[in-house]
Parts: C-alpha cells; structure tokens; sequence
C-alpha cells in the first residue's frame, strides 16, 4: 500500500538501491567511534531529525529512513560535518512492506548491526471517521502498524541472536484513550502502546529493552501533514521537540517501559487514570478538536 497523505510529495515505491550512501570521504559501514548504530524512521523531519542530531552529538552513527531522499542526505552531510559522524541515507517508503524487508537486506549486507532502533515514524489525520476517505485512514493503519510492527520483528530477531539492543516506538498521548475525529490514529497509537508495553516483558529476556515514547502535541510537521487545527489548549501545551526526544533517549537508556514527556503531558494521565472515561474523553475531543 502507498502513503496516501497529500502533504507529502509523490515518491517512488523503494527498490533495492545503489544510490544510498554514506556521507562523502567515509566508507560504507565503517563507523569509526565504537558506539552502536542507531536506526531511524522518520528521521527527515521531527522527532526523527530532533533523534538523529542528539544521537549525532553523542557520537553513534546513524541510519537515516523516510522518503524525502534530499532532506536525509542534506541532514546526514550537516550532521557528518559538525560530528564527524557515519550516517547512512535510505529513502524508503515504509508503507511498501517488501521496502521494510530489502532495507533490512541491504544494512545486513553491509554489515551494519542495528543496536538502537527508534521507531518513528508516521502520521496522523484529523477528521469525522465517514467523511475521511477509506484510502487515507487504511494509509495510516499501515504506516502506523503494519510498517511499525514489521520494522521492529526483523531488527528484533536479529538483536536477539546478538542478545543485544534498545527499541523506541513512538506513540502519543491519544493512545491512553479514543478521541473524537482522531479515531484511526488513536486506535492506532493504542496498539502501538500496547505492542511496546508487551514486548518490554517478552524481549526483556532476551536482552532487549522496548520502551514506548507517549509524546503529546510538539512543534514539528505533524500538524500540519496531518490537517489538524491547534486549538489555543494544545498550542499552550505545544512542546519543543528537543526535551521530548531528550526525554526518550533517556528513558530508552535506563530501559523503562513507557515514558510521557512533559510535566503538564504526566499530569493529563494522571487525570485520565483518575477521571471516568466519558469524562476525560469529552475533555480530550475538546482539546483536540475545539
Ligand atoms: N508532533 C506531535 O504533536 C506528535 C504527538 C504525538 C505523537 N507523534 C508521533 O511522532 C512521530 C513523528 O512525527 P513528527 O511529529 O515528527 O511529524 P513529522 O515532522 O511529520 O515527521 C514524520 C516523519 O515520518 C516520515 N514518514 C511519513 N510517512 C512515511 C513513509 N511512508 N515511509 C517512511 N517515512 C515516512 C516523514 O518523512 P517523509 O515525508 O520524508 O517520508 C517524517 O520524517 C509520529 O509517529 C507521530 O504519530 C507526534
């Protein structure tokens, strides 16, 4: 299935591809620093651009995912040059299933070993459930779960062999609950919550920590590839996208299951676990929607 999102540029379906590289003067796959390779979805904007330039600066090299060929490699060029840091560009569409599987081919090829995977990206829409086209909801649900859950089984099998690695999946505060013309997306984060929350006990054994990133509204291209409206709640509660993946890495580091970033995010759960459902999710259309 194809992302349907039209915000986004039309891109071609992603093919095995001799064309994704590592920043000018580096060979391919040679990291030089010792600290594991970090993967990232979503990484050509947002939270996933926010990962890449904190994990640049602690010294990791990078893999770079999403479509937008020019954003990854314009990113991977400046972080190469301010940190000296490896980064690989693949521009893959996620929602190609077959793509999740040939990008996992192509880095096992070349010998890199994924040991952090940030489980980015995705994408939302705001709207009544009838009047959203079938297409763009069904977008979202593969996007959102199907490319996530793919993503994570084929990096997981191999962390496994190496008895070995760290995955973030990126939900958000809608997955605590069903919101009025969010319909899709919050189903869609539940599951991710949910998947993360599971998968924190079964790959623990396994040494592999699982931790779930439940982020609420933040400046990056969300809202508007999304089409949402800020109403003037969810701009006062609107956070920078630095602490919220500042906050990830390191709940990610010290291996928690699930993290809410954000003193005013904490205390909205707080209030959904205190509250009866009716109550806080007329709150929540109210905030979303106005
Ligand atoms: N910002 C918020 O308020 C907020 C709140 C809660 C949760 N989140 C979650 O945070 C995550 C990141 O979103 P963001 O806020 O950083 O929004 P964003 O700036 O729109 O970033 C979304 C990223 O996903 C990539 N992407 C979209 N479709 C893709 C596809 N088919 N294949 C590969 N990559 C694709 C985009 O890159 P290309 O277009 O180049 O492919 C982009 O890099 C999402 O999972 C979102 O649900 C965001």
């Amino acid at each position: 299935m194809t992302n349907s999102d039209s915000n986004r540029p039309a891109l071609p379906p992603s093919r095995p591809n001799r064309e994704n590289q590592t920043t000018p003067s580096t060979p391919a796959a040679t990291k030089t620093t010792g600290k594991p390779w970090v993967l990232i979805t979503g990484a050509s904007s947002g939270f996933g651009e926010e990962f890449a330039r904190q994990y640049a600066a602690k010294g990791h090299a990078l893999v770079l995912v999403a479509r937008r060929r020019e954003r990854l490699q314009a990113l991977a060029e400046a972080l190469h040059q301010q940190h000296g840091t490896e980064v690989v560009v693949e521009p893959v569409d996620l929602s190609d299933l077959a793509a999740v599987t040939q990008l996992h081919e192509r880095l096992r090829t070349r010998q890199i070993e994924i040991d952090i995977l940030i489980n980015n990206a995705g994408h939302g829409l705001q709207g009544s459930f009838a009047d959203t086209p079938l297409a763009d909801a069904l977008a979202m649900v593969q996007l959102d779960i199907a490319s996530l859950t793919a993503v994570t089984h084929v990096f997981a099998q191999d962390m496994r062999q190496r008895r070995r690695g760290r995955i973030l999946l990126v939900a958000s505060m809608l997955a605590y609950q069903g919101v009025e013309k969010f319909a899709v997306y919050a189903a869609a984060k539940a599951y991710v919550l949910r998947l993360g929350e599971a998968l924190h006990r079964e790959l623990k054994r396994d040494g592999i920590t699982v931790t779930t990133l439940c982020s609420g509204m933040s400046d990056t291209g969300f809202a508007t590839s999304a089409k949402q409206k800020l109403t003037p709640l969810l701009k006062l509660l609107m956070m920078k996208p630095a602490p919220v993946v500042k906050t990830g890495i390191r709940a990610l580091q010290s291996g928690r299951m699930s993290v809410v970033p954000g003193f005013a995010n904490k205390f909205l759960v707080v209030f959904m676990w205190a509250t009866p459902r009716w109550l806080h999710q007329a709150i929540m259309a109210q905030a979303m929607n106005g």
